[in-house]
C-alpha cells in the first residue's frame, strides 16, 4: 500500500502548498519505481514550474534525487573539490582546470556528459584524442583519482537516475526552465558524485541557459543553498557568456586551446576564468595557501594532463584531427567588432557537425570555429573573423545563416558595453560575481 495518492501530492503544489518531506521523498521514488506514472510526474513538473519550491522543499527534492541512485565514496587520500558549470560556448575550462588543481594536491572527480544542443560536451572534446576513452569504472575512477588526482569522465548510470527520467520529461513538457528543477536536477548529480567541496560556474548571457545577470544569480543562490543543506562546501562564480570563452568552439580545437592554457599560453579570458575556479576550489579543498598561477607556470599542470590523459588510454602527443574544409569569414567593412554573438557562434559550430541534434548522434571531432578577432577590436575590411571547420562542407550555408547578425561591426561608436570585452593583458573581466554560502 503507498502512503500517499500521486493526485493529492499534485493538487497540494497546484493549490500553492508545500510539499511535506514524506510527500517529496515519496513522490521521487514512487516515479522511479514507475509507481507514479508519467502524466502525473508531468503535472506535477507543470504545477512546480507555477508555483514554485521554497528552499527548504527544494534541498528534499534533491535529497530523495540522490537517494534514486548510488552515492559514490571518494575514499582517496587528497580533499576531493569538484566544478560544475552550467554550459556555454567555447567553455573547454574543466579541461586545463581538472589537472591544474590536481597538480596543485586536490582530488578532482569530474564526471561529465556530451553536447546537446548549441553547447559541447567535455566528452566529445576530449574523444577527439585518438585512444582516450570516457567510460570507466567506480575502481578505475578511484584508481585514477589517486594515482593522477584528476579523472574527466562519463557519469555512471546509477547516479541520480530519478533525475535522468524526470530531466527527459521536462524537456517534452517544457518545464526546464524552472529554478528549483533546474538546481536540484543539477546539484543531485554533482551531491551524489561524492565530492567535499564543489565550485559552480554560472554562466550569464546569450550563449548560457540563463540569459540575465539576475536570472543566473537567482539560479546560483538556489545551487549554493542546496550545497550547504546537504554539507557540501560550495562556492559559485557568476560569469560571462555573452560572447564565446577563448578563441575557440568545438571538439579538437578547445583540446587544443586548453593544452595552449597548460603550456603558459592560451587566450587570457580561458586563463583568468581557470585561474579565478582554481583559487576557488583550491579554498574549499583546503589548500588556499597554493598559487595556481605559480603551478600553471611551472608546467606542472599540463604534466598532469598528460598522465590524466595516458591513464585513459588517450595519447597527448598524437595529432588531433584536421577538418577536411575551412571557410573563412571576412569583415564587410572597416569598423569596430561590437558583437561576436556567444549564441549565434555556438550554433554555427553545431551546425557544421560539432555537435548533435539528437542523443546518441556522432559528432565530428574537427568540426568548429576559431575566433581571430574579438569583440572591441578595431577590424579592416577583408579581414579574417572567423574559420569555420568542418568534414562536411554543405554544413557551411547553415552556419553562416546562423551567424547572421551575430557579428556586427560597426562604422563607429563604442562596444555595446564598452570595458567588458577590452580589458587589459589579464582578461576580459570574465568574473561578473561570487556567491558563497
Ligand atoms: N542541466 C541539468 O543537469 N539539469 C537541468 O535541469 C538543466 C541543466
Amino acid at each position: 500500500m503507498e502512503p500517499f495518492a500521486a493526485v493529492d501530492v499534485i493538487r497540494a503544489k497546484r493549490d500553492s502548498g508545500r510539499l511535506t518531506d514524506e510527500q517529496i521523498a515519496w513522490v521521487v521514488d514512487a516515479y522511479t519505481r514507475g509507481v507514479v506514472a508519467e502524466e502525473q510526474m508531468a503535472a506535477l513538473a507543470m504545477a512546480i514550474f507555477l508555483r514554485g519550491m521554497d528552499a527548504a522543499e527544494t534541498a528534499r527534492w534533491t535529497g530523495a534525487m540522490i537517494d534514486s541512485g548510488e552515492r559514490l565514496e571518494l575514499r582517496v587520500s587528497r580533499p576531493t573539490v569538484d566544478k560544475h558549470s552550467t554550459g556555454g560556448v567555447g567553455d573547454k575550462i574543466t579541461l586545463p582546470l581538472a589537472p591544474l588543481v590536481a597538480a596543485c594536491g586536490a582530488a578532482v572527480p569530474q564526471l561529465s556528459g556530451r553536447g546537446l544542443g548549441h553547447t559541447g560536451g567535455t566528452l566529445d572534446k576530449l574523444e577527439s584524442i585518438p585512444g582516450w576513452r570516457a567510460e570507466l569504472s567506480t575502481a578505475e575512477i578511484l584508481k585514477q583519482l589517486e594515482d593522477v588526482g584528476a579523472v574527466v569522465c562519463a557519469a555512471t548510470e546509477g547516479l541520480a537516475p530519478a533525475d535522468r527520467k524526470l530531466y527527459a520529461l521536462r524537456d517534452v513538457t517544457s518545464t526546464v526552465e524552472s529554478i528549483p528543477l533546474i538546481a536540484s536536477s543539477i546539484m543531485s548529480k554533482k551531491i551524489a558524485e561524492g565530492s567535499a567541496g564543489l565550485v559552480l560556474d554560472v554562466k550569464a548571457g546569450s550563449g548560457a541557459f540563463m540569459k540575465t545577470r539576475d536570472q543566473a544569480r537567482e539560479l546560483a543562490r538556489a545551487l549554493v543553498e542546496i550545497g550547504a543543506a546537504h554539507g557540501v562546501a560550495t562556492t559559485a562564480l557568476l560569469t560571462d557568456m555573452s560572447t564565446p570563452l577563448g578563441n575557440a568552439v568545438g571538439n579538437a580545437v578547445e583540446v587544443a586551446e586548453a593544452v595552449d592554457v597548460l603550456r603558459g599560453g592560451g587566450p587570457p579570458d580561458v586563463v583568468e576564468l581557470t585561474l579565478a575556479l582554481a583559487r576557488e576550489m583550491l579554498t574549499l579543498a583546503g589548500l588556499g595557501e597554493v598559487d595556481p598561477a605559480e603551478v600553471l607556470a611551472s608546467g606542472r599542470g599540463y604534466e598532469t594532463w598528460c598522465r590524466m590523459i595516458r591513464a585513459q588510454g588517450g595519447d597527448p602527443e598524437a595529432t588531433l584531427p584536421v577538418p577536411a574544409h575551412v571557410h573563412v569569414v571576412e569583415a564587410e567593412l572597416d569598423g569596430l567588432l561590437s558583437t561576436m554573438d556567444a549564441y549565434a557562434v555556438g550554433v554555427a559550430a553545431w551546425r557544421l557537425g560539432a555537435g548533435r541534434a539528437r542523443r546518441g548522434e556522432r559528432v565530428q571531432y574537427a568540426a568548429g570555429i576559431r575566433c581571430l578577432a574579438r569583440p572591441g577590436e578595431r577590424v579592416a575590411r577583408g579581414q579574417p573573423l572567423l574559420e569555420l571547420h568542418t568534414d562536411t562542407p554543405d554544413a557551411v550555408p547553415a552556419a553562416l545563416a546562423a551567424l547572421d547578425g551575430g557579428l556586427v561591426v560597426s562604422d563607429s561608436g563604442e562596444p555595446e558595453d564598452p570595458g567588458k570585452h577590452d580589458a587589459p593583458a589579464g582578461g576580459r573581466g570574465i568574473v561578473l560575481e561570487t556567491i558563497r554560502s
